[in-house]
């Protein structure tokens, strides 16, 4: 087992961001778990799966092959072959991500995958439970979080890139949502480990959230 970083937080937090570039500057090999969860997500929403048929839902989480792949400075995602990138951030993906995320059955599936990924690879993994439940024995472990406008703000970006126009107002319910669902869920819900780093990127810049982390794990 490598050196393990495990970064979590809620959505706009700017743990993605953060995280690949951390990955970047150490040469770490970096994993985005919520794009898992995205990926089972849109899986279920184009083969029209019930939300409440959680047998169907664990078997294609256990059938969906999800790899990452870098095409120059551009994170890819790939399910079953074919790259998934931009509609795992649709808002439709995000409205249904939370629920499906919390089926036991779903999570035992891809933590037991997220800790094969760590096999032999020093990694900078993020997500809402990485340093609690994925590996409580991580390296380093930091909880990154943000006032929800600012979260929400940054989010309009994320959406813009893909064309879609979100408001907000529409992106703050949406999140208040989600992070509802994620830390009051029965399985491995988003909760700060007791041994974590907190940044909290309200007032941060995107260059001194890396540094900050960079710094910690250099000393
Ligand atoms: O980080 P994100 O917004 O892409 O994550 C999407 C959802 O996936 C999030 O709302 C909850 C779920 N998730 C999870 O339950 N556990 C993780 N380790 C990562 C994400």
């Amino acid at each position: 087992m490598g050196i393990i970083i495990a970064i979590d937080g809620p959505a706009g937090s700017g743990k993605s961001s953060t995280a690949k570039e951390v990955a970047r500057r150490l040469g770490f090999t970096y994993i985005d778990t919520g794009a898992m969860y995205r990926s089972v997500t849109l899986e279920i929403i184009r083969r029209k799966i019930d939300i409440c048929d959680e047998d169907q839902i664990e078997k294609i989480a256990r059938e969906s092959r999800i790899q990452f792949q870098w095409i120059g400075d551009k994170h890819h995602i790939l399910l079953n072959g074919e790259d998934i990138s931009d509609e795992i951030r649709s808002a439709d993906v995000a409205s249904l991500v939370s629920p499906v995320s919390a089926i036991a059955g779903v999570r035992k599936i891809l933590a037991e995958r997220q800790r094969q990924m760590a096999q032999d690879d020093n990694i900078v993994m993020e997500g809402r439970d990485i340093g609690t439940n994925v590996f409580p024995d991580a390296d380093f472990k930091f909880y990154m979080d943000a006032d929800i406008r600012v979260r929400a703000e940054r989010r309009i970006k994320d959406y813009q890139s893909i064309g879609q126009e979100l408001t907000v107002v529409e992106i703050v319910r949406e999140l208040e949502k989600r992070d509802k669902i994620d830390s009051s869920r029965l399985h491995s819900p988003l909760k700060k480990a007791d041994d974590a780093i907190i940044i909290d990127t309200t007032n941060l810049s995107f260059e001194e959230q890396v540094e900050k982390i960079v710094k910690i794990i250099q000393q």
